[in-house]
């Protein structure tokens, strides 16, 4: 398998609004983030990742863009970014950027003046139709709000949105369009960016004449993703970017591909394929705990789901594209919270988690605060939240609706965006550290006891933890390398498997639960188990244990090097 920085790197990634606030606004800022970079430095991350931070009118807190080559107000200067990027090189660290291309954000200057008139020269940067029978040109949905249209009463005419009203989506059909963005993107990797990880690159393609959805729910409205998720065309535009600008450049790329089955990931992220180094998947955190109506249906999860969905990007990837590891991101509730425990056993289910995520194959991914076990939050009123799709949700459902709103909140503590938003706790001082202002989100609660202060000061910290796990990673090519093998696969507790490269072999056991669980190592490892070495657990265990059969206390995790 072929050598690569992104493959043997470990990428954080930083929510800068909730990150660091250096002016006291209560605004995380890029001033803060650099004053953090001695702590990214010391927990051994490679990679940043900066949601992010062009200018906008934050309808969707940076996810709108309106100058896609200056900085948001409230986060500084070009100057600052500079400074950023040089401070981040100079720690041998590297960071890449958000790419946010599906859509701009309405006050962009090409929207303004799209919108101006049926004549502007900018109008076919957007995609524009013509009522029809008095309603949306067609069904699709919005992931925030109703229809993923919305009249202009100026012209007449609607325009798509797959996002919020304030994100209209580029017409990527339109080359102008695309060389606007290549020049853009050119700009940034000449100052020195090291990638970028590129929103909902999926959906810039839609397929022809726009279809309507295959089905419509109550409201007349349905998933239109067929039409516009994957599309061949998709993958000719992604060449052509490749071939025009990320080719030129050693960089990292990411896509953001919700919906992707391994199949389209192969394309997407193929060796051969010349498109992207990796996507994000989204089966374990979009279909592990939904039911039959999405995301808000919330249902538990299960280790037999979780294995099987794992194993199948595991094994369909192997020698043929790469993974990309997550369990956490901005849009996502706590894992911690969500499949381990944010109760008595926070600290060894967040270890075991990482343990989990970091010894598969694929680049890791570490979300602000998750390296020290921060949770999800329950704001007691929704005039707490500041996420556009709660916030859109609340309208629609409760007030409008008239659903009932303890529903709604359990909906919310589950799964909601700003669990993740909230300011990262640095300290058990006020705002826990993050702002000496008010901040725009309250922090969590537990930050007197969950901080960054307290897991630097503990040695057996999941901070701590985190490091040695990185670590791990630098000294063992295995842990980059290795080929997935799941073992134990119908054990109902633990979720085990094997790394193998050459004559190495390294067994990653996981107790999922609180209950304490009987591990067996399978017979065809027994004539293995001679100087079997422990590399990493987050229990301490007895030296004379015998790896052939132990039991695991609540979330213990072993990492066996056999
Ligand atoms: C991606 C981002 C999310 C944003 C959406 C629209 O899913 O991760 O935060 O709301 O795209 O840009
Ligand atoms: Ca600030």
């Amino acid at each position: 398998m072929q050598r690569k920085w992104w493959k043997e790197a470990v990428v954080y990634q930083v929510y800068p609004r909730s990150f660091m606030d250096s002016n006291g606004d209560g605004i995380g800022d890029l001033n803060g983030v650099t004053s953090r970079l001695d702590y990214l430095a010391e927990l051994g991350v490679d990679v940043l990742w900066l949601s992010p931070i062009y200018r906008s009118p934050n309808d969707d807190f940076g996810y709108d863009v309106s100058d896609y080559q200056a900085i948001m107000d409230e986060f500084g200067t070009l100057q600052d970014f500079d400074l950023l990027l040089q401070e981040v090189h100079a720690r041998g660290m590297k960071l890449v950027l958000d790419l946010v291309v599906n859509h701009t954000s309405d006050e962009h200057p090409w929207f303004v003046e799209s919108r101006k008139s049926k004549d502007s020269p900018y109008r076919d940067y957007y995609i524009w139709r013509p009522g029809r029978d008095g309603r949306e040109p067609n069904n699709w949905r919005s992931v925030f709000t109703r229809s993923a249209w919305e009249l202009d009463a100026d012209t007449g005419e609607y325009f798509l949105h797959l996002f919020s009203k304030r994100q209209p989506d580029l017409n990527w059909h339109n080359q102008e369009v695309r060389e606007r963005i290549y020049e853009m993107m050119t700009w940034w990797l000449d100052k020195g960016i090291d990638g970028f990880r590129m929103d909902v690159i999926n959906a810039i393609a839609k397929a022809d004449g726009l279809p309507d959805a295959p089905q419509a729910d109550a409201d007349g409205y349905g998933w239109g993703g067929v039409h516009f998720l994957n599309l061949p065309k998709t993958h000719d535009y992604l060449q052509e970017m490749n071939k025009r600008v990320l080719s030129k450049y050693d960089i990292m790329t990411v896509g953001e591909t919700g919906g992707v089955t391994t199949a389209d990931a192969r394309l997407f992220a193929g060796a051969d394929r010349h498109e992207l180094n990796m996507v994000f998947q989204f089966e374990h955190v979009d279909l592990l705990d939904s039911g039959p109506g999405g995301k808000w249906d919330v249902k538990p999860w299960s280790l037999e789901d979780m294995k099987t969905i794992m194993s199948r990007w595991q094994n369909d990837l192997y020698d043929v594209a790469w993974n990309s590891l997550f369990l956490n991101n901005h849009d996502q509730p706590r894992a911690l919270s969500r499949f381990g425990d944010d109760g008595p056993y926070r600290v060894p289910a967040a270890k075991m988690l990482a343990t989990f995520l970091h010894l598969l194959q694929g680049t890791p991914f570490i979300y602000q605060g998750e390296e020290i076990g921060m949770t999800n939050v329950r704001f007691a009123h929704i005039d707490d939240y500041r996420d556009v799709e709660i916030l859109n949700l609340w309208q629609e459902r409760v007030i409008e609706g008239g659903e009932d709103q303890e529903l709604w909140m359990q909906r919310i503590y589950a799964k909601g965006r700003d669990n993740a938003r909230t300011p990262m706790q640095w300290s058990n001082s006020d705002n826990a550290g993050f702002t000496t202002g008010t901040p725009w989100i309250a922090v969590n609660p537990n930050y007197k006891e969950i901080n960054v202060e307290a897991e630097r000061s503990e040695l057996d910290s999941i901070y701590h933890y985190y490091r040695k796990l990185i670590r791990l990673r630098k000294e063992h090519p295995v842990v980059v390398y290795g080929k997935y093998d799941l073992v134990l696969s119908l054990h109902k507790q633990i979720y085990a498997y094997t790394r193998t490269l050459d004559d190495v072999c390294w067994l990653v056991v996981n107790n999922f639960f609180a209950q304490p669980a009987e591990f067996m190592l399978p017979e065809v490892l027994h004539d293995r188990v001679d100087g079997a070495q422990l590399m990493l657990a987050n229990y301490s265990v007895d030296g004379a244990e015998s790896v052939r059969q132990f039991t695991l206390r609540p979330y213990e995790c072993r990492v066996y090097s056999l």
